[in-house]
């Protein structure tokens, strides 16, 4: 669990890169799936990584060093009969002794109160572009204060992305997101087993699907983390597959990318196996080279390595096993060189991990790739997807595989998070076999 303590340490961090200036972050907005249905509410990530808050209509404000306290938050007003359609709001109080603001204000006065916020702070740290209605009534804020330059008050000069601290701060993980990132790689790992043992040829991928989504949720998940892909046979080459209609075929492969998400913490597992829970020779062969591929690029990943390494890694192993395979031709240093691989491996290798899927942090340093620190969690998922082409013997044609797992950059070298789901063929069909 992550405890106030957490959430006052993050908020600390933050501040001491403000200075004089001032943070404002609105969580977002409600989706509207139509007409009166709303999507199930999920907060803001970066709202939510400096206060816990998951209510939506909610503000946070953060003023390092205001005597009358430095962190604020704009939220709901209890209202017994808007509870009793919409359930428990924190209330004024509520954010205050369960969320440590230092003070709490209703949403709608809001704009009698924000403005005056504003006074005398240099700068204004925000997600600009992010709610774009959000924008319009700060930059209207904004331009309330600079009227009133007259009466020796000064507006912030500056508006600066909030990210560029923020989410260099997100970047490397604390011991609470992690314990959180470990429940949502164990849910998801047990959702992948539970997905290989009840596959059959003759299902529907959307029945694999509810598999998943039966262990998520049973696991605790409150959402896949995204939509899960579920792709039989040739839609394994459509990398964001998600319409999950089509009957398994015995001799096909199955492709699953799908993860849990766990107090807005995301796991993002892929996994390829054969529907009849037999690989062929020529599944087999492919398979093993994405297999040695994932494989050496985890083991590439330690801190003082390059966000780079394990692409790199990856590539090459996938261009010396294409070769073997005489998908390729040349010499393997020149197939890198010219990235003939591409045909095959359309993606990189790596994302970063956490409250958001594809996580926030910058991959480049200036002009160099980002050097791993212990604390940081990125996906290892190569692949290769056989297009069909004449230039390609047609037995290859429109098999997709992809491996992917979590991995934690740690002091020592890396933990792998999501390592319980298999992956070796051998025991791939192991646990097919014996069904659970
Ligand atoms: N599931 C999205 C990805 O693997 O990046
Ligand atoms: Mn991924
Ligand atoms: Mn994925």
């Amino acid at each position: 669990m992550t405890t106030v303590r957490d959430y006052a340490r993050r908020r600390q961090n933050l501040m001491q890169h403000i200075g004089d200036g001032i943070a404002i972050l609105p969580s977002a907005p409600v989706a509207r799936r139509n007409g009166d249905v709303l999507y199930r509410y999920r907060p803001d990530s970066d709202f939510f990584y400096l206060t816990g808050f998951s209510e939506p209509e909610a503000v946070a404000v953060l003023i390092p060093g205001r005597a009358k306290g430095e962190f604020l938050i704009f939220c709901r007003q209890r209202n017994s009969a808007e509870e009793m359609w919409d359930g428990h709001r924190a209330g004024l109080e509520g954010a205050v002794k369960g969320f440590n603001a230092d003070d709490a204000f209703p949403m709608d006065d809001i704009e009698d109160i924000l403005p005056g916020l504003l006074e005398n702070r240099s700068k204004v740290y925000c997600n600009l572009g992010r709610y774009p209605d959000f924008d319009e009534q700060l930059l209207h804020w904004l331009s309330d204060v600079k009227k009133r330059k007259q009466s020796g008050i000064s507006a912030p000069g500056e508006l600066v992305d909030l990210g560029y601290i923020l989410h260099e701060l997100r970047l490397v993980k604390g011991a609470s997101e992690i314990r959180a990132m470990k429940k949502a790689a164990a849910v998801s790992v047990a959702a992948h087993r539970r997905a290989m043992s009840r596959c059959r040829p003759g299902m529907f991928e959307y029945e694999i699907e509810a598999e998943l989504e039966y262990a998520f949720r049973q696991g605790g998940a409150q959402y896949p983390a995204y939509p899960s892909i579920v792709a039989g046979g040739k839609n394994a080459c459509i990398l964001h597959y998600i319409n999950n209609n089509q009957r398994l075929r015995r001799h096909d492969l199955l492709l699953i990318d799908a993860g849990a998400e766990i107090d807005c913490y995301c796991a993002d597992i892929t996994r390829t196996f054969p529907v009849s829970g037999r690989f062929s020779g020529r599944q087999k062969a492919l398979y093993e080279i994405v297999l040695a591929a994932q494989l050496a690029a985890i083991d590439s990943v330690s801190p003082g390595a390059s966000f780079i390494d394990p692409h790199e890694t990856a590539v090459r192993t996938i261009t010396i096993g294409l070769k073997d395979l005489k998908l390729l031709k040349g010499s393997v240093d020149s197939l890198v060189e010219k990235a003939a691989y591409r045909k095959f491996f359309t993606h990189r290798t790596s994302h970063w991990l956490g409250l958001d899927v594809h996580d926030v942090g910058e991959y480049r340093v200036g002009e160099a790739w980002r050097v791993l620190e212990p604390g940081m969690v990125l996906t290892i998922e190569p692949g290769i997807y056989v297009p069909q082409h004449r230039s390609i013997p047609e037995k290859w044609h429109e098999i997709g595989i992809r491996i992917e797992d979590d991995v934690l950059v740690t002091r020592q070298g890396h933990e792998v998070l999501t390592g319980e789901a298999p992956k070796d063929p051998a025991a791939i069909e192991a646990l097919m076999a014996s069904g659970n």
